[in-house]
């Protein structure tokens, strides 16, 4: 692909300035007073000096738009003109994607129904009326796409057959259901405000839909929501994250709360860094999902029993992830949008200083509920110790089984005894005569050992290109110690951001120049005849090459360690620990 500059890219979203050899501006990744963040033409990186984000212009995009690799290269494509090759895809793929591309337009075809309902319908004036008093205004409105759907049976279903759409896709849509015992089809959303669900891209994949006060005789949910389709899943979309995710980068974290009134009403008050569940528990999946977006983020929960239970669920999420993660506790008779409105957006920000991270969370409750005896704090030390067995990392376990030796006073010798997964602390002196790593890599010329766990992986990749888009984020290139295999990684990742994809063939004839490393390529890919279980397979590798990365990154932070910081407190190092992730 010609390279897009990086200058004119960065520079649609930051104001840049010259300075020196470089340009510089406010870093869009965490909150930034002086230009801390630069840019380098020549080398056509980013750099911030305060965050510590850096890259090509292809991850300023994944981060700033929270986009997937061929995402962003797709979008740099179509928005400099560089074309990308189609990809071939199989018949049952493209038959996918077809529909996938046909429901998000019927969705945005009911979207601009509902919202334009809501605008100037007559029927809609108690729904406007509501929101008004709900504190909503125009603005919110639009931007937000609220809408409102009529209390009729055919209201939809007559505007989406006017407007020539096939029935059947809006059933599959979850728009429209078919009539009992006859033909035709009825509306799902009937007399209810409706609040279209984005995706990370913007598409409108869904609907919640409320009803007005007073209208619940028959006994209906206050809310309802779009069934699960072929592009919806409500454990994978979180409500205001595609509006919200440029305000929520500028902020350094996000809130997730649970309603989508909670949402709007922060965002009405002038706290745009939010994001909703959708009457859902968070998962794993929206976690990842978060973690586009930016590392530290704060849950809401109501103040009761069943709100403290809940956090305590969600927490091991963001710890498996290496996440930040603070708990804001309301008071029981709050939820965000009452407290907001009543209290207003400072004393908001000023409940927001004093949480407690989510291992203090644990550890507090714990002892507040169990008692301070010793039956009390073994309980509690067994919730916190949940944290900490979802963490994979040695020094961040390190640093979360201190703090809960210094909260309990058990002893941490003790503590590192219950830990059930992947070991101790890392002994300085070891990793220090065992430096494997920086010895100069290049030198080697001998072939690769095909046996060794980095050449399976690539091999792995090779025979499954399905697969490379979970890899790419691992950083092969700083810990692959093969040179062959290390250059053969390259070529893949090149193709790979060149093309959206990595076939063998594809490859091969890239490295037309290089006959020992394409035979290597087509050696690997040998090894990994199709059949097997790939998915489970692809888990495994991913743990290896989780493994690998961290283990390259510790060598620098226990550097760091070394150069006499031990006297630095926990939170600082996490964070250290973590620009280095
Ligand atoms: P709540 O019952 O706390 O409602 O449900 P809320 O958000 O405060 O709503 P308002 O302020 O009365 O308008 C929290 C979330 O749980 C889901 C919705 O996503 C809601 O925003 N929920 C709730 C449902 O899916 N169905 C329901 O019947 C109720
Ligand atoms: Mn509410």
């Amino acid at each position: 692909m010609e390279a897009a500059n990086i200058r004119q890219v960065v520079g649609e979203f930051v104001p840049l300035k010259k300075r020196g050899h470089n340009w510089v501006g406010l870093c869009p990744f965490h909150p930034d007073k002086d230009p801390s963040f630069s840019v380098n033409e020549d080398k056509q990186i980013f750099y911030c000096f305060g965050c510590g984000e850096g890259g090509s212009a292809i991850k300023f995009l994944m981060k700033m738009q929270g986009l997937s690799f061929p995402e962003a290269v797709k979008t740099l494509a179509s928005r400099y003109g560089i074309t990308v090759p189609e990809r071939p895809l199989s018949p049952e793929r493209r038959k996918k994607l077809q529909l996938r591309d046909e429901l998000i337009e019927v969705n945005e075809k009911a979207a601009a129904f509902f919202h334009e309902n809501l605008l100037s319908s007559r029927s809609a004036a108690e729904a406007r009326e509501y929101l008004e008093e709900r504190g909503m205004d125009s603005s919110i409105i639009s931007t937000f796409r609220l809408g409102w759907a009529q209390d009729r049976w055919d209201a939809l279903v007559n505007f989406l057959q006017e407007q020539g759409v096939n029935i059947s896709l809006a059933e599959t849509a979850g728009l429209v259901m078919p009539r009992k015992g006859g033909n035709g089809h009825y509306d799902r959303f009937r007399g209810r405000i409706i609040f279209p669900i984005r995706d990370m891209q913007g598409n409108t994949v869904a609907f919640g839909a409320r009803i007005l006060p007073g209208k619940d005789q028959d006994d209906q949910p206050k809310y309802i929501n779009s069934p699960e389709t072929p592009v919806y899943s409500k454990g994978k979309v979180l409500y205001g994250l595609y509006q919200n995710k440029s305000a929520i980068r500028k902020a350094g974290f996000g809130v997730i709360v649970e309603g989508y009134m909670d949402l709007l009403a922060l965002v009405q008050a002038g706290v745009g860094n939010a994001a909703a569940t959708l009457g859902t528990a968070l998962t794993a999946d929206h976690v990842k999902f978060l973690k586009r977006v930016c590392r530290d983020w704060v849950v809401v929960f109501d103040g009761d029993a069943a709100g403290q239970r809940a956090a305590a669920r969600a927490l091991p999420l963001f710890y498996a992830q290496g996440l930040n993660v603070r708990v804001l506790s309301l008071p029981v008779e709050d939820d965000p949008d009452t407290f907001i409105r009543r209290e207003g957006k400072e004393r908001w920000e000023e409940l927001l200083e004093s949480i407690p991270s989510g291992l203090d969370f644990i550890l507090d409750r714990g002892l507040e509920l169990h008692g301070r005896d010793t039956e009390g704090r073994l309980r509690t030390v067994e919730e916190a110790m949940g944290l900490v067995d979802a963490v994979d990392d040695a020094v961040r376990k390190s640093l979360l089984i201190s703090r809960i030796a210094q909260k309990t006073g058990v002893r941490e010798e003790s503590l590192w005894e219950r830990v059930t997964r992947s070991g101790r602390p890392i002994n300085v002196t070891k990793v220090k005569n065992n430096n494997k790593l920086s010895v100069n890599r290049d030198a080697e010329v001998s072939p690769p050992n095909l046996n060794s766990a980095e050449a399976k992986v690539l091999g792995f990749i090779l025979a499954h290109p399905v697969f490379m888009e979970e890899f790419v984020d691992f950083s092969l290139e700083m810990w692959i110690e093969s040179s062959q295999l290390r250059r053969l990684w390259d070529a893949m990742v090149n193709l790979y951001s060149q093309t959206g994809r990595l076939e063998l063939s594809t490859l091969a004839s890239s490295l037309e120049t290089m006959p020992e490393l394409r035979s290597l390529a087509m050696k690997l890919s040998g090894a990994f005849p199709p059949g097997d279980n790939p998915q489970q397979l692809c888990e495994e590798f991913k743990k290896f090459c989780v493994h690998r990365k961290k283990k390259a990154l510790r060598l620098h932070v226990l550097e760091n360690l070394r150069a006499g910081e031990e006297n630095q407190d926990t939170e600082t190092l996490l964070k250290k620990f973590q620009q280095l992730l």
